[in-house]
């Protein structure tokens, strides 16, 4: 029997991505990614934390995914450290690099757990951003061939490949606020970046199919679609607008439907390097979209700067990571990507809150109910979305532990595990307990 309401094939999963858990930076000849670099960069990081041993999943992988055992979870989602594979980038492959992913795959097959990988999680190994990274159009061709590398040494047992993993931090956060790795911030660096990742993307979708590999391929995006303050026309346009800067650029080249025009009236000074062919080899169909959602905000004209649409205040809780907790916002979402891109199958790839979660005196266990409501009420809009005919085939937590949060460094607790930094001591927080419900069918989520 199952309680949920969500059909019994609905793939239940959680996340990670390898900078964030794996540690062992300089072990086994794994080469420096611009995180790395960035890690050392004065000022950038949270309290100058970095991720040279963060969870240590690089050693604890087995004793992870006992817990993911323990936990229920259909499939896996996790990334490829390009630095590991390619200490370089291209040229001399590390096949010790290889060897720790057969391993992990194996070790989750043989739990029957489902291994779901991503490419491209933001560690671009530092010797390529010395060649100009994404600014330059060759990263593209070089990420290509670390792709096909991945398919040909893992396709027998991963059927399902994501090539990026929110191409609009990469761009955006890297590129233009500066606040990610590699600390840039100029707008066209920002458009060589959205058009050089689409590229990427692209190209190994296609040379996915040349192989006719049997498993599915996408890509994952965190989408900001706004909602307008209020019903006027102007709000409405001005949701629109930010709509297009953060997410249609990505979108809708994905879709057949070429650079949203308003994005390039908008940045009149910014060129997108795009070259005859391109546009069709970035349509390339995808089997499936992955959209990661945390969040949703309002947006309104700005009479001081028509061109530029202000975020405004709301009623909605937020997390610490001051990200307003917006259930609806993911079924306006679903929603959204049905009528516009009638999208094919889709999966959330993330969802999850950071919040100030602390162990009890026991040190073995951790309340954490706002999570828990925080899971239900996302859960009960993926349900509404199911029974409103949207192909939303399954749902990855992010994260299965509290890990290296970026700029935020150890500041910021997403995890349904609790990670003791000092003793890496994984401690189930109450939340791991409910998601074990929902996922063995026991939770009515009403
Ligand atoms: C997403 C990232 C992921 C994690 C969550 C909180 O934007 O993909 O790595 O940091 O946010």
């Amino acid at each position: 029997m199952n309680f949920t309401g969500i059909p019994e094939d609905f793939i239940w999963g959680v996340a990670t991505s390898a900078f964030q858990i794996e540690g062992a930076t300089t072990e086994d000849g794994r080469g420096l990614s611009i995180w790395d670099t960035f890690c050392k960069t004065p000022g950038k990081i949270h309290q100058g934390h970095n991720a040279e041993m963060t969870c240590d999943h690089y050693h604890r992988y087995k004793e992870d995914i006992k817990l993911m055992k323990q936990l229920g979870i259909q499939s896996y989602r996790f990334s490829l450290a390009w630095p590991r594979i390619f200490p370089q980038g291209k040229g001399k492959l590390n096949q010790k690099g290889i060897d720790f992913y057969n391993s992990l795959i194996d070790e989750l097959c043989k739990n029957d757990i489902t291994p779901a990988i991503t490419l491209y999680h933001w560690d671009l190994p530092q010797s390529l951003e010395d060649q100009g990274g994404w600014r330059n159009r060759e990263t593209a061709s070089i990420f290509l061939e670390y792709a096909k590398t991945c398919f040909a040494a893992f396709h027998d047992r991963v059927p399902m490949w994501i090539t990026f993993n929110e191409p609009f931090c990469s761009a955006y956060l890297g590129h233009y606020h500066g606040c990610h790795a590699p600390g840039i911030q100029d707008m066209q660096a920002t458009a060589n970046t959205i058009h050089h990742i689409n590229l990427a993307h692209g190209l190994t979708v296609q040379a996915f199919r040349e192989k006719a590999y049997k498993g599915k391929i996408g890509i994952t995006q965190m989408l900001i679609k706004h909602r307008p303050a209020t019903r006027s026309e102007q709000d409405k346009k001005a949701a629109q607008r930010a709509t297009d800067y953060s997410s249609s650029v990505f979108m809708d080249p994905l879709f057949g439907k070429g650079y949203p025009k308003e994005f390039l009236y908008s940045t009149p000074e910014v060129n997108l390097p795009v070259q005859k062919g391109d546009l069709d080899i970035i349509s390339e169909k995808m089997d499936f979209l992955g959209i990661n959602y945390y969040a949703e905000t309002a947006m309104a004209y700005n009479q001081n700067d028509p061109e530029k649409p202000q975020g405004v205040e709301s009623y909605y809780p937020k997390t610490e990571m001051d990200w307003p907790v917006v259930p609806a916002g993911l079924y306006r979402m679903l929603k959204w990507l049905d009528e516009k891109y009638s999208s094919p199958e889709i999966y959330i790839t993330e969802n999850g809150c950071a919040l100030p979660d602390t162990l009890e005196a026991d040190g073995e266990s951790c309340h954490d109910p706002d999570r828990i409501s925080y899971l239900r009420e996302h859960f009960k809009m993926c349900k509404k979305a199911i029974a409103d005919g949207i192909k939303l085939k399954g749902y990855f937590h992010w994260s299965i532990m509290d890990n290296f949060e970026w700029a935020y460094g150890y500041s910021k607790r997403f995890g349904l595990i609790y990670s003791d930094y000092k003793s890496l001591k994984r401690i189930p927080k109450d939340s791991f307990y409910f998601y074990r419900e929902v996922i063995a069918g026991h939770e009515p989520l009403e």
